[in-house]
């Protein structure tokens, strides 16, 4: 079994990297991680103190990156500026990204691209609206979203995939294992009809994950891990489902 994947997206918020990792790390104890993979995509300001506070064994990721490597792009932040920060990689085509900032699919398979051509770990973020999902267009939504990127995920490089509807995120309306287990297998059949392995790309469960709910959504065949909003935000509470993700290696 490989291991589980647990991402942190702190979003906007104010954090104190060094005081946050002391007390994941308190809070921890003596619990090994070995079993599970650890990421923590942090603003951008945030990204050189949490690389420098953050054991060497957890991954830091930006939560956006330019399509472009350069250019007159007012505000925008590209690889060549987050590189010297030797972070693992980037958050990719959130749903916050697309609805408020108006990404499009097209431009986060770009993004993707350049991510993997330099080099980086692209986690790329998909799911439908609350209306999409009641409209019966899940598949149809996420077929959209993923076709653009179908010639890149075939190419070898760091890739996952995480699936986060947008209703259950930031709601505590967390999808039902069996509902997102029902899309994580759709999602790796789709792939596979498309020529990419099944399970090659690990595929994360995000909305509303927390530690009460994440045993039952890893014990779903598909779910390799979840990227978690604001749950994360509390190290003990991030540090109890860093636990529980573990357990399952062994
Ligand atoms: P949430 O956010 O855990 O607060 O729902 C998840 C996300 O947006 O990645």
């Amino acid at each position: 079994m490989a291991d589980k994947i647990l991402v942190a997206n702190w979003k906007m918020n104010l954090l104190e990297p060094q005081a946050y990792f002391n007390a994941f790390t308190a809070a921890l104890g003596q619990s090994s991680l070995s079993g599970v993979k650890i990421g923590f995509a942090a603003p951008y300001t945030l990204l050189a103190t949490a690389r420098a506070c953050a054991p060497a064994a957890y991954a830091v990721y930006a939560q956006n990156v330019h399509e472009r490597e350069s250019g007159a792009f007012t505000g925008e932040i590209s690889w060549p500026l987050l590189e010297p920060l030797a972070i693992s990689g980037s958050l990719l085509g959130h749903s916050e990204r697309r609805q408020f900032f108006h990404e499009t699919h097209d431009q986060v398979a770009q993004k993707l691209a350049l991510t993997l051509q330099r080099g980086h770990c692209g986690i790329v973020c998909i799911g439908e609206t609350l209306a999409q999902r009641e409209a019966g267009e899940t598949f149809s939504v996420l077929t959209a979203q993923l076709t653009p990127l179908l010639p890149i995920l075939t190419s070898t490089g760091a890739c996952i995939l995480a699936y986060e509807p947008v209703w259950a995120i930031g709601t505590g309306l967390s999808a039902t294992p069996t509902q997102a287990q029902e899309v994580h297998a759709w999602i790796q059949s789709f792939l596979e009809t498309h020529g990419i392995r099944r399970n090659a790309i690990p595929l994360l469960y995000g909305g509303s994950a927390n530690s009460a709910n994440l045993e039952a959504l890893l014990q779903q065949p598909d779910i390799d891990g979840a990227l978690v909003g604001g749950a994360s935000l509390q190290p003990v509470e991030f540090a109890k489902m860093a636990t529980i993700a573990a357990a399952f290696r062994k």
